[in-house]
């Protein structure tokens, strides 16, 4: 069999329900969006190559993808799962593996993956007590499936089927190019169904072979923003048991929020609701206080930060006090020793060993020496941006 792998990501869908300007496969997600999600975790499969069926606001998509390797197709008036795939044959290698994946299910896992590959036909599915919506799993006395038949065309019986089509299929190109010239829109919703692929397959003796999601999280589509939020948060939480299992004290986990990524030393305690955006290291025995935003930046080792405080583009020595309520902006570099108290901004500037600003100021632009004691309401007024030393 071939180990030639290329992945469909159908993604030509309008998301209408989203009710925003955004397309909704572009709908930030944790450390990134929902599609980059799907991506990341696609590349775990290391594919020859990567097919994204895009429609609506296409350059939206492409814009935001420009640095990945994508082959582009586009769907501009989609008709269906099927008619999209039909627009994607010519780019598929005729002697390849196709996973087909679908681009609102960011949850999907590659271990669910590894698993369909290991099949020449195979649909991913999950046993839902609830099934309505999805596509209904119609299997033979021997466990092959004989068909899909989609919600809006399925009998009373079929209805009560509670093993359902995730939207995710693997199949040889051959096959699916042979198979996908044979499907027709005579349905309930008039489109082309990708799902009716399978019932040709089982007519000529290659039926599909079901795998069953390890968790039906993974699989859990978004539609709209309640389900957007309800990824988020099983995303964050997965986040947040990460960072414990490798020492991060979190006080109250629930509220902790992570939108990047973290390098974190050991006994770094987080209390509620801190949020970490892009790319934060930490260095041991780090504290972090309530409310506080960490964005980009390098805490050294024993850095304290107090409640309701804003860094970002921040460089710490370590063992040194911020906050509260101390706002750090880019380019600000705290010695050992400092201290940055509350109600005080910084910009620009590098505060060096066992120097203190304790209230009320503004630095920017500059560069403060070792032992240096800020005066409370000091502020620099830094014209024509020539660097301050004190
Ligand atoms: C599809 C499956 C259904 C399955 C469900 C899982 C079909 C016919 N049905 O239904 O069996 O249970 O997913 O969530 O395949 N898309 C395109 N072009 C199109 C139509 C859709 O790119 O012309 C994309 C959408 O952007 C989306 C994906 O394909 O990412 C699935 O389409 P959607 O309309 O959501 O299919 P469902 O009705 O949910
Ligand atoms: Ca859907």
């Amino acid at each position: 069999m071939t180990d030639k792998l290329n992945i469909v990501i159908l993604a030509a869908g309008k998301g209408t329900r989203m009710k925003s300007k955004t397309l909704k496969v572009l709908h930030p997600l944790a450390d990134s969006t929902v599609i980059e999600q799907i991506l990341s975790t696609s590349q775990l499969l290391s594919p020859d190559k990567i097919i994204m069926v895009y429609g609506h606001q296409g350059e939206q998509l492409q814009s935001h993808l420009k640095n990945q390797e994508l082959t582009w197709v586009e769907q501009s008036n989609p008709q269906g799962t099927g008619h999209a795939v039909q627009l994607a044959m010519p780019h598929i290698d005729k002697d390849a593996k196709v996973l087909i994946l679908v681009g609102d299910a960011p949850l999907i896992q590659s271990e669910d993956l590894k698993r369909l590959l290991g099949f020449s036909q195979a649909v991913l599915t999950a046993e839902m007590d609830n099934p309505y919506g999805y596509g209904r799993i119609i299997k033979n006395d021997i466990g092959l499936v004989e068909a899909i038949i989609e919600q809006k065309d399925a009998t009373d019986s079929q209805q009560q089927v509670k093993e359902i089509n995730s939207g995710i299929i693997m199949v040889m190109a051959e096959d699916l190019n042979q198979w996908l010239s044979q499907i027709n829109n005579n349905n309930a919703q008039g489109e082309l169904y990708l799902t009716d692929v399978l019932a040709l397959a089982h007519a000529d003796n290659k039926s599909f072979n079901s795998v069953t999601v390890e968790n039906n999280r993974s699989i859990k589509g978004i539609n709209d923003r309640v389900q957007l939020a309800e990824c988020e948060s099983i995303k964050q939480s997965q986040l947040r048991s990460e960072l414990m299992l490798n020492g991060v004290y979190l006080r109250n986990p629930e509220t902790v929020q992570i939108r990047g990524s973290l390098e974190c030393g050991q006994d770094i305690s987080v209390d509620t609701g801190v949020i970490f955006e892009g790319i934060n290291t930490i260095a041991d025995d780090v504290s972090i206080g309530a409310y506080c935003i960490i964005k980009n930046c390098q805490l050294g080792k024993g850095t304290r930060i107090a409640a309701h405080s804003m860094l970002e583009n921040v460089i710490t020595d370590g063992d040194c006090d911020i906050g509260p309520y101390a706002r750090l902006r880019p380019g600000t570099v705290i010695g050992q020793k400092a201290k940055v108290g509350n109600f005080v901004e910084t910009k620009k500037t590098t505060i060096g060993y066992n120097s203190k600003a304790s209230h009320l100021t503004y630095l920017g632009d500059c560069e403060i020496g070792d032992n240096v004691n800020i005066g409370a309401g000091t502020i620099t007024c830094n014209y024509d941006l020539s660097l301050i030393h004190i």
